[in-house]
């Protein structure tokens, strides 16, 4: 079994050897995404691993579909990158990654903390040598309400990490989930999001979930709310979260996904001209905390990510189906 892995950093490279070792495949590496440039390196391959950078269009799918590529399988979580309607359609058999969700679940309780406590501010004076109080005063978990929108798996550890900070918690999904009753009271969005005063989104982006958050919803947000998303970035429309913070309307954003950060995420751009003006101006505020991209970025994920990309595309060759198939 032959397998070309794209998109590969250095700290997957052990990884890649050990589950290659194990299940007995032969693995190339290769730093470069899948896209028409690359596509040719695929030819000859069972499977390909991809990360959120190599977009499986319709296109690209007919033609590693051409070249007997069967098999493919992303190591994230998130799939927006891949048309998976079209990748059925041709028979083209893909899978996600279902590594543990504690290190985004983490990473948001991080934000959530960092938010309330004007930290990116206390960062900034301590470089200086500035260690007065002023305009540093937070405010207490304890006594607030956090809205989570999305109770799949992430949402889920969200809610559990959380509820010991003995916060009151709103969640909102289309499927309620037992068990988080003991820890959260479901509620429709609207209630979540007009009661809140931190919100933080765990859902998929898709259509229905593109540009979630607003100006219409923002508008009808508690006053000095805080937003979180470790989720995708195009559920919070840019302009909206850019007016809402020069209004005043947000108190803190504390984002490890951004609209339009396609191209820029997990890259040193310090000696370029970056053009998204946007992201450069939301990210300048105090009271903004952008993280690149690096909530999943754990020892426990990183290696879970390959173990189930590769461990996909065996099962796929192997048994005709595997368990993370999407
Ligand atoms: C995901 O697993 O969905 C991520 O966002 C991880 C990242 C490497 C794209």
């Amino acid at each position: 079994m032959k397998i070309l892995a794209f998109e590969v950093r250095e700290d997957e490279e052990l990884y890649f050897k050990k589950y290659a070792d194990k299940y007995n495949c032969e693995i190339t590496l290769t730093e470069a995404p899948l896209n028409f440039e690359t596509l040719p390196m695929a030819n000859g391959y069972d499977g390909v691993s991809i990360l959120g950078k190599s977009h499986l269009t319709a296109d690209i799918e007919d033609n590693l579909k051409a070249s007997k590529v069967n098999f493919c399988s992303t190591r994230t979580v998130g799939f927006n990158h891949i048309d998976i309607e079209h990748a059925h359609k041709i028979g083209l058999k893909v899978a996600n990654s279902n590594y543990p969700p504690t290190g985004v679940a983490e990473h948001t309780v991080m934000l959530i903390l960092m938010s309330l406590r004007n930290y990116k501010q206390a960062m900034w004076r301590g470089q200086v040598n500035d260690y007065s109080l002023s305009g540093l005063k937070g405010r207490e978990l304890n006594s607030l309400t956090v809205g989570i929108i999305g109770t799949g798996k992430i949402g889920q550890c969200v809610i559990k990490n959380l509820f010991g900070f003995g916060c009151k918690i709103l969640a909102c999904d289309k499927y309620e989930n037992d068990e988080i009753k003991k820890y959260a009271t479901y509620t429709d969005l609207d209630t979540l999001i007009t009661s809140s005063d931190i919100i933080s989104l765990h859902t998929p982006l898709l259509e229905s979930t593109y540009h979630l958050i607003n100006d219409e919803k923002i508008n009808k947000m508690k006053d000095n709310v805080v937003l979180i998303n470790c989720a995708r970035g195009e559920l919070m429309d840019i302009n909206a979260l850019i007016y809402g913070v020069e209004s005043k309307k947000i108190g803190a954003l504390g984002l490890d996904v951004i609209e339009g950060e396609d191209g820029l995420y997990h890259e040193d751009k310090r000696s370029d001209i970056i053009s998204n003006q946007k992201i450069a101006y939301l990210r300048q505020f105090p009271n903004v905390i952008l993280t690149q991209h690096m909530a999943f970025y754990t020892d426990t994920a990183v290696e879970n990510m390959v173990k189930c990309s590769i461990e996909a595309i065996h099962d796929f060759v192997k048994k005709g189906d595997c368990p993370t198939s999407i």
